[in-house]
């Protein structure tokens, strides 16, 4: 890399943006000025939807009618012939590549699929949101030799997915955590997978183009799959009194140590306390706090050791294990939710568009002269 730019476009600035605000070093995070710990404790994941799509907080009426349109059997059920896509898939897909191919083969059954309009873009926007969570669902039972179950429309996203993945009825106390992880990852900025949703867009692609991508970058394991890479950090360690000398070790050998560190936040990430709160009190619930309590031990000796503190995907997973969640669900259960800002950013993109094309700093030969075949 020449020049003076440090790489994967550190401190940028891309384009302007009404949908969320980071101030990482007094480490707070603003959907459409609302901080995101005032919409834990008095919103709903639906309510935060509303907001993140039309930029303000909904009246009652608005809100009933976006909650019945999100929890509406006809935009939740998946078609027939794309549960017989999931069946022909090999058993051993992974939940995130089974995700980003239902997403794909999901535009060829959208009535809008070729509507690039605002209207449209939101009526497919309702649609992906109120489906992701049934084809994770779906692939959980699928690949376990179980029938898909059907949605319920008097239950909300997160009671729903819930009652979905296992065919009982959640605890009120899961059905409150999953919805405040959900409020808690529906948006961040111009991150990976938004930007890669954005880039997307910026071609005036479609909305199912742009999620597509988004799933693709969420992935990688520097992005969306560090959760799962906390948990099997956990299984790892295996119980909280070998939890100090496996991290001191790991960083003697300099790892990286997943669910550590932001592009953005020096400070504490302001989602992680939430997440550790909750995933306490769920351990609490279910009498096995022994995930907590090796995440705390490896969070105190990182944050002393290197100055890095816990982020997002950190306290996550032993939530979502508590509510009996299996860890490759973790990145899904993620898109899940980051599926509202990722359409808010492709509206928002659409509105006020310009192709996304950066130059390279290009570092290799200029005037080579070609050699013939023969001659190499
Ligand atoms: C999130 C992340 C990709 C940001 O990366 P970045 O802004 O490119 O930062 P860098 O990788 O350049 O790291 C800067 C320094 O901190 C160190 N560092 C950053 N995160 C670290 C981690 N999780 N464990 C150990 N060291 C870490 C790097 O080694 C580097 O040290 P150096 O300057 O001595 O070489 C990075 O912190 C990371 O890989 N974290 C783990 C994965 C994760 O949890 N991702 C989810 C993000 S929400």
């Amino acid at each position: 890399m020449s020049g003076e730019h440090k790489g994967g476009l550190e401190d940028v600035v891309v384009s302007t943006s009404d949908v969320c605000f980071i101030d990482g070093d007094e480490g707070r995070l603003v959907y459409r000025g609302y901080d995101v710990n005032e919409l834990v404790e008095h919103s709903s994941f639906e309510e935060v939807v509303y907001l993140l799509w039309h930029g303000g907080l909904p009246s009652r009426k608005e809100l009933d009618a976006h909650r019945k349109a999100l929890a509406a059997t006809a935009n939740r059920k998946l078609p027939p012939k794309l549960l017989g896509i999931l069946r022909a898939l090999p058993k051993r897909t992974s939940p995130m590549e089974v995700l980003r191919t239902g997403v794909s083969a999901l535009s060829a059954f959208d009535p809008d699929a070729a509507d690039n309009s605002r209207e449209a873009t939101l009526r497919k926007s309702i649609r992906l949101t109120a489906r992701l969570p049934t084809l994770v669902a779906a692939w959980e039972r699928i690949r376990r030799g179980k029938a898909p179950v059907a949605p319920n429309p008097r239950l909300g996203l997160a009671a729903n997915f819930l009652a979905t993945l296992s065919g009982t009825r959640p605890s009120p106390l899961a059905v409150k955590t999953f919805d405040v992880g959900l409020i808690l990852h529906a948006d961040h900025e111009f991150n990976a997978s938004t930007f890669a949703a954005r880039v997307t867009a910026a071609t005036m692609s479609d909305v199912h183009s742009a999620i597509t991508s988004a799933i693709g970058a969420l992935k990688g394991p520097l992005h969306g799959g560090a959760n799962e890479q906390v948990m099997r950090m956990v299984e790892r360690i295996g119980t909280p009194a070998r939890a100090e000398g496996w991290i001191r070790q790991a960083l003697a050998d300099k790892a990286r140590i997943m669910g550590f560190g932001h592009r953005v936040y020096r400070v504490e990430d302001p989602r992680a306390k939430h997440l550790r709160r909750l995933a306490t009190e769920l351990g609490r619930q279910t009498g096995d706090t022994s995930d907590v309590e090796i995440l705390d031990i490896v969070a105190r000796i990182v944050s002393g050791d290197k100055r890095l503190f816990p982020n997002v995907d950190f306290y996550s997973g032993a939530a979502y294990a508590s509510m009996g969640i299996p860890t490759d669900q973790f990145t899904p259960v993620f898109a899940m939710s980051r599926v509202a800002g990722w359409t808010a950013h492709v509206l928002e993109q659409h509105a006020n568009n310009r192709l996304i094309r950066p130059r390279s700093d290009y570092t290799g030969p200029t005037h080579l002269a070609y050699v013939p075949l023969d001659r190499r």
